[in-house]
């Protein structure tokens, strides 16, 4: 989806030649964007907040991204918070542009392009549900259109983490400032609604706590050998959460957004387990 914005801002005349990306992103959004940035010439600066993994912090600066860091406890419209920090670096350097992948529909047209046949084609179209988790929208949003085009019984299901907004407002249609806290999963949840969450495409939205997201990265880990991030425990939560609306011969797919190896000093590091209550 990293490409797919870079050309699609490319195509509109957006960025030029030795421009500068600008991008809020908590690592992996910004791993594309600095490969993709590195392919084609440009500069990037990422923008991200303080309880994002330092590996992923250092990934980022080793493929060559500039990471600025703003707090975490913040309301996204504060003028310190990494949204709004994102806007104002790009703003005020020249001929930067602000590649914004939660307002950014071609991150959406990415995953409805690319991830959802891909998924149509490993199953042979027998995929019965999709569930994943949710950030800025551009996977369940560009993967269930996909799907339920294909095959409008589809089911998709979104998880969501305790302190973000969607679950709520899926259900109910109302932002409720109350729902949004700080918390600890990286990679899902959000306290704005971007426009890449196409509420419509959704059947529902499960929520996982912290605790629970840490714990199931791990059991992944030692129990199935599958080395995964901590959303993809959260997602394998979620999955068991939701349990009862599988049948024996449904195809559930579950879709896992990174590795491992970017939270071994966190969910794989017993120190920082203790210290937030999850052993
Ligand atoms: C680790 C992780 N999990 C989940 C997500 C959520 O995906 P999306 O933004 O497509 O909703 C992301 C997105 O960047 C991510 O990095």
């Amino acid at each position: 989806m990293a490409l797919k914005m870079v050309e699609d801002a490319e195509e509109r005349g957006l960025i030029k030649e030795g421009g500068t990306i600008v991008e809020g992103t908590s690592g992996n959004t910004g791993m594309g964007l600095a490969l993709t940035a590195i392919i084609k010439g440009y500069k990037l600066i990422c923008v991200t907040n303080d309880k994002q993994s330092k590996e992923k912090i250092n990934i980022l600066k080793a493929v060559g991204a500039k990471v600025v860091i703003c707090p975490t406890n913040v309301p996204a419209d504060a003028p310190e918070s990494y949204y709004s920090v994102a806007r104002k670096i790009a703003r005020d350097t020249p001929n930067a542009h602000y590649v914004n992948q939660y307002e950014n529909l071609a991150n959406t047209l990415a995953h409805y392009k690319q991830t959802g046949p891909e998924i149509w084609k490993q199953t042979d179209g027998k995929i019965t549900h999709f569930v994943v988790g949710v950030g800025t929208g551009g996977t369940i949003s560009g993967v269930g259109r996909y799907l339920k085009e294909q095959n409008p019984k589809i089911k998709v299901w979104g998880i969501d983490t305790y302190g973000s907004v969607f679950k709520k407002y899926h259900e109910t249609g109302i932002f409720d400032k109350n729902e949004i806290y700080p918390y600890i999963t990286e990679g899902i949840g959000e306290d704005i609604l971007p426009k890449n969450v196409d509420f419509k495409i959704i059947d529902g939205f499960t929520k996982v706590t912290d605790k629970d997201a840490a714990l199931y990265t791990r059991k992944l880990a030692i129990e199935e050998g599958i080395f995964v991030g901590n959303s993809a425990g959260a997602a394998t939560k979620g999955l068991l959460q939701l349990s009862n609306y599988f049948s024996k011969d449904d195809l559930v797919v579950v879709l896992f957004h990174d590795h491992g190896s970017r939270y071994v000093n966190k969910i794989f590091n017993d120190n920082w387990m203790n210290q937030n209550g999850f052993l």
